[in-house]
């Protein structure tokens, strides 16, 4: 019988790849997504691709009695993927409250249910944001967590925290922490990808939309980095190999009874970029230019981080594949398909 995984957030950015992955990996998935940061028309992208249209509940994972039916409803839930919560660094300092409550309520309940319902592990995404400015690269799960600069990432130490305590307590549950470095790119059919809503603030959603015309130009924040050419740089993960590595982490979880309680992982490819370096990646791989100028710092930001993944690699078996170019294309193509371009 095929085993079935609760992935919260699955209609999100990486909870949509990793769907798919885990549908091709012969799992079955149940979704539960409150859609505050997605759209139920992803499913149709996940159908299209694998054949297979995940179980999917509209709710939200902070409300326990939700989740209870959920568990009910879908009985031998054996694992899951915890991806719900919100993730809008700036935001959070905003909001802080919505982002402990979200993020953390979501972490709360899940980990409360998961005994009565004989689920065994629990997979969550964490982040390098967790590191702060490291001391040095790459940086590998040794390396000292510092405090974090936001309400955002303090969620992340928080709920690695709240599962390492929840373990030591003696609940009867694994769990795996990924801290992932910075996720980029689409499923290379263009069917399902990060969805753009707003203004975008990360990087590669931003370079899309310049390439595409819908933004004037890039502002490259800052060139005076202690950087060989003045720009941050930071490790670029596509997020299928990301999503790859959940699937793994789930099998080793569920599978295997000799895996310490907790595990942590960093899932990054151990090459820092630059963001000159991104764009002209990008050019090269399309063919398209973008427009870019040289603006500002952006305050809060590293400077420069990337993961020594050699762990991954080596416990996991897992590593990064994809050429950047290849994601870059990959981006390009869902890009254009968003906005209507082919
Ligand atoms: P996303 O916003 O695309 O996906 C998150 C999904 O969770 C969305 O579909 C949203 O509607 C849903 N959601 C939020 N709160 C919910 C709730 N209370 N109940 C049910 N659904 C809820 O984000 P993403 O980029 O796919 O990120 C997934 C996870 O990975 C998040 O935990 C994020 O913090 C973490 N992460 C992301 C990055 C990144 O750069 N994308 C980096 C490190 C860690
Ligand atoms: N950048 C620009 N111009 C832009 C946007 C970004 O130059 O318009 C630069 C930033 O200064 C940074 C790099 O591009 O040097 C990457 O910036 P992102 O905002 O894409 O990503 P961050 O590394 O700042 O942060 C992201 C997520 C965090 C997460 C972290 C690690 O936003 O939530 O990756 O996973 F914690």
């Amino acid at each position: 019988m095929k085993e079935k995984i609760l992935v919260t957030g699955g209609t999100g950015y990486i909870g949509s790849h990793t769907t798919v992955e885990l549908q091709n990996a012969g799992y079955d998935v149940v979704i539960i997504d409150n859609l505050s940061n997605s759209n139920e028309s992803v499913l149709d992208g996940i159908q299209a691709i694998t054949g297979i249209r995940p179980v999917f509940v509209k709710g939200d994972c902070t409300d326990i009695d939700t989740l209870r039916k959920l568990f009910e409803e879908n009985p031998g839930i054996k694992g899951i993927i915890n991806f719900a919560a919100s993730k809008a660094v700036g935001e959070s300092v905003q909001k802080p409250l919505l982002y402990y409550r979200n993020n953390l309520n979501t972490l709360i309940n899940l980990l409360e249910l998961m005994p009565e319902f004989g689920v065994k592990g629990i997979v969550f995404s964490s982040s390098c944001t967790v590191y702060g400015e490291p001391d040095l690269n790459p940086i590998d799960e040794t390396a000292p967590i510092k405090p974090a600069t936001s309400p955002y990432g303090n969620t992340k130490q928080i709920s690695e925290e709240i599962i390492e305590d929840y373990v030591k307590s003696g609940a009867p549950i694994k769990s795996i922490l990924l801290r992932y470095f910075n996720p980029i790119g689409a499923h290379p059919s263009a069917l399902i990808g990060e969805l753009p809503l707003g203004v975008p603030q990360n990087l590669v959603p931003y370079l899309t939309q310049t390439a595409a015309g819908i933004r004037k130009e890039l502002t490259v924040f800052g060139d005076d980095y202690n950087t060989p050419d003045g720009s941050c740089i930071r490790d670029y993960i596509d997020v299928v190999d990301l999503a790859k590595a959940h699937v793994i982490a789930m099998k080793r979880m569920l599978d295997n009874n000799d895996t310490d309680p907790v595990e942590i992982f960093n899932l990054g490819t151990g090459n820092g970029l630059s963001v000159l370096q991104l764009i002209k990646a990008f050019e090269e791989a399309t063919g398209v230019p973008v427009p870019h100028k040289i603006g500002q710092r952006r305050a809060g930001d590293i400077e420069k981080i990337w993961a020594d993944p050699k762990k991954a690699n080596q416990v996991l078996g897992w590593t990064a594949q994809a050429d950047i170019k290849d994601t870059m294309a990959n981006a390009w193509r869902w890009q254009c398909r968003v906005s209507g371009k082919n």
